[in-house]
């Protein structure tokens, strides 16, 4: 099931974040998202977190901060549902991928996302990021 997350859910939540990034954000990060009312953080909950996505929705337009899935529990539906999560109430969407990230970027792609830009050097290992937009 998608939930909102709480604060009990943060080492599952951390544990997903370090597998699957270089570059993990903090628990301090992660509890600060938590408690901003701006942002939405879900969570899918199958017995244990398995998956994530933080994500705010300002006057329709929604931007994308984080998702992820546990290595465990990818390529059985969970990223998309956790994004669907994201557009289900919004008009237009907005993202940042590494340019390297495929599976991401795949995912993107298969729910409609464009890319209309790129921040050259975006990531502090050089990286590129591609900006994504999404239309209803
Ligand atoms: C990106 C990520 C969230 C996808 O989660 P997932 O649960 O595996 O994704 P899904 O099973 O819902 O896949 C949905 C679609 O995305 C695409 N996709 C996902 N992983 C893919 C891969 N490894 N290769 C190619 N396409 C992929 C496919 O189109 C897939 O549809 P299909 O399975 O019907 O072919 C997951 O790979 C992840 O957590 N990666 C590390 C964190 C990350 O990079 N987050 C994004 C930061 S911008």
């Amino acid at each position: 099931m998608m939930r909102r997350a709480e604060k009990r859910d943060l080492a599952e939540v951390l544990a997903i974040e370090r597998a699957s990034f270089d570059d993990p954000w903090s628990g301090e990060a992660f509890l600060a998202f938590m408690e901003n009312p701006a942002v939405r953080f879900t969570v899918a909950d199958e017995g244990g977190v398995l998956g994530y996505v933080i994500y705010s929705l300002i006057c329709g337009e929604a931007e994308v901060y984080n998702i992820a899935v546990a290595p465990s529990a990818r390529r059985r539906g969970l990223g998309r549902l956790l994004l669907d999560e994201a557009l289900r109430e919004a008009e237009a969407a907005f993202l940042d991928v590494r340019a390297g990230n495929f599976p991401a970027a795949m995912l993107y792609k298969s729910r409609g996302f464009k890319e209309i830009g790129l921040r050259k050097k975006y990531y502090d290992n050089g990286e590129d990021a591609i900006e994504m937009e999404w239309r209803k």
